[in-house]
């Protein structure tokens, strides 16, 4: 397979173990450049390890993707290592506490609002905190590829699992809409640049800032009961 990956940089979240932890072998497999991200940095570590004893580029990065300061901390020691992200791969979606059991999962009825943040933090302020420590640079530089690990439970709802099937949702909708936003910069960007249509700075940075004074928001669809959709 080759998925021409070489030499890209890519930030894994979540990946001392399970899911991520493959995503991150599989990725480095391919040639790419992984920063092996844990809230546990003996974890992250040993999987960065495992990755450069087979021959691949790997370092591992403690951090808390809660928080927004170790976050942009965990992506200026990745440019530094190995240069700008070319790829995100949201995969932490387990808030610790539960994974250890410290937490039980219920029925929302039986549920503490304290373990609600649990899920909200991880799954959409995690979410919000890395893409937007490198969506500047990947817009700046026009390449970037975003991937988020959902859940069924996001899709259809999961019984015990009442917020993070929310969150999980909700990483749903960040993502399309984040899509439809990055897609109306890059449409507007000139695709050439001959002698006939010559490079517009002016119209290359107010593509990248923002949308344009003529974009239109799309009329809201009608549903039956003649409510808008949201
Ligand atoms: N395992 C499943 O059956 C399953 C099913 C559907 C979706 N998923 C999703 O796949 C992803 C990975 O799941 P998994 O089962 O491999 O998880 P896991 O709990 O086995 O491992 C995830 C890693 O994330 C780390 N982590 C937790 N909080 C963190 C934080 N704040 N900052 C940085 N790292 C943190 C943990 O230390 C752990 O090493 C999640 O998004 C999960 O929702 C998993």
């Amino acid at each position: 397979m080759d998925l021409k990956l070489t030499d890209k940089v890519a930030v894994i979240t979540g990946a001392g173990q399970g899911v991520g932890r493959e995503i991150a072998k599989v990725l480095a497999a391919e040639g790419a450049q992984v920063v092996v991200n844990d809230l546990y940095g003996e974890r992250a570590e040993a999987v960065a390890k495992e990755i450069t004893e087979t021959g691949g580029k790997a370092l591992g990065i403690q951090a808390d993707i809660t928080r927004l300061d170790e976050v942009k901390g965990l992506m200026e020691k990745t440019v530094q290592a190995f240069g700008p992200v070319d790829i995100l791969v949201n995969n932490a979606g387990v808030p610790d506490p539960i994974r250890r059991g410290e937490v039980a999962r219920t029925h929302f009825i039986d549920s503490k609002p304290s373990d609600w943040k649990l899920q909200i933090d991880l799954n959409l302020y995690g979410w919000l905190n890395c893409v937007y420590s490198v969506i500047h640079s990947m817009v700046e530089r026009n390449y970037g590829k975003i991937l988020s690990i959902i859940s069924e439970a996001g899709r259809v709802g999961e019984p015990n699992l009442m917020v993070y099937s929310g969150a999980k949702a909700g990483v749903l909708g960040f993502t399309k809409a984040l899509a439809q936003e990055v897609a109306e910069r890059h449409a507007k960007r000139p695709r050439h640049h001959t002698d006939d249509q010559p490079f517009d700075q002016e119209l290359e940075l107010r593509s990248m800032k923002g949308p344009s004074p003529d974009w239109i928001p799309r009329t809201p669809r009608k549903t039956t009961n003649g409510w808008p959709k949201c």
